[in-house]
């Protein structure tokens, strides 16, 4: 498995597996299995996903030890604060049976109620996160959703700058001002949703004559797009088939030519998010 070497020196897989709406226990079971199977290491989750317990069990069912795996999982929106981080971290830590993490993230920078003093309270949350990064129950720190203004104020005030910044990217939503910066500043992205275009984009006749070049399916194309931008995508399935399909994408490499399409690529129906106030649909 192709792996990244975060700010900090940690290796961090080149591909991982989303567990956002995933909450049927028999499926987050038999998906895992399949994503281990398959050669996933990464697991993507979060406390607002509500299935830290099943994921915990599961992995614990699987021949795999807890070293070979990367645990992700992102503080909720309900719980910023350096009051609330601990708390919060011991929960998911009980849940996924494991005593820490491979990366945690804010998981929205603005808390509903709250989007007048976002800065004091990130840095708050951020603090309790240093703290036990230091102890060694994070083996990294990071942020998700956040874009250029969200990340100065953490860069310009913080001890330890975040390590990744996991957002929508896919093509339509390339997010290059937040892109750049990040790659100014040594932060990893991670690409959430890769697939959303998916059913729009499979029309297009350059897409079909790429799925004819690279014998590859749209997907699998979807996905290469983050890996050719160095970003780490994040895929969820409950099927066999598909699960296998997403992650056999490292035998081939988007031509500059393609890739240029794809990101000047466009549709009314993708925008980039209004990462200011809005407040994401999965995150409570
Ligand atoms: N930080 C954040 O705010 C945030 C937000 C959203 C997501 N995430 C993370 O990022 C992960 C990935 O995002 P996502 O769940 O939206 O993933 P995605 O892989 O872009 O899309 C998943 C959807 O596509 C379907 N699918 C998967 N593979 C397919 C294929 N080869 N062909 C056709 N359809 C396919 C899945 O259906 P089936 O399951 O039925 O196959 C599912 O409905 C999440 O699971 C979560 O861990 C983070």
């Amino acid at each position: 498995m192709l792996t990244y070497t975060l700010a900090n020196g940690l290796e961090i897989p080149a591909i991982g597996f989303g567990m956002w709406q995933n909450t049927n226990d028999e499926e987050v079971k038999s998906s895992l299995k399949h994503a281990i199977d398959a050669g996933y290491r990464l697991i993507d989750g979060a406390a607002a996903y509500q299935n830290e317990e099943a994921i915990g069990q599961a992995l614990k069912e699987l021949p795999i030890s807890r070293e070979e795996l990367f645990l992700t999982s992102k503080l909720r929106n309900a719980a910023h604060g350096y009051e609330n981080v601990k708390r919060e971290v011991a929960e998911s830590l009980n849940k996924l049976q494991t005593d820490y993490l491979d990366l945690y993230l804010i998981h929205w920078p603005v808390v509903k109620g709250h989007g007048d003093n976002w800065q004091k309270d990130n840095l708050g949350t951020w603090r309790a996160m240093e703290e036990l990064y230091e102890e060694g129950i994070l083996k990294a720190i990071g942020v998700s959703n956040f874009s250029v203004e969200h990340l100065e104020n953490l860069v310009n005030h913080a001890r330890i700058k975040p390590m990744v910044n996991q957002l929508l990217i896919h093509p339509g939503v390339t997010q290059t001002e937040t892109r750049n910066y990040c790659k100014k500043h040594t932060i990893l992205l991670q690409a959430y949703s890769p697939l959303k275009p998916l059913s729009v984009i499979m029309e297009d006749a350059k897409m079909k004559r790429m799925k004819e070049k690279y014998q590859k399916s749209v997907a699998q194309i979807l996905l290469r797009f983050s890996i050719d931008l160095g970003i780490i995508p994040l895929t969820k399935s409950v099927h066999e088939e598909r699960i296998k399909g997403n992650i056999d994408v490292f035998d081939f490499k988007l031509e500059e030519e393609d890739m240029d399409y794809l990101l000047a690529w466009s549709h009314p129906d993708f925008t980039e998010p209004d990462n200011k106030n809005e407040r994401p649909p999965q995150v409570s």
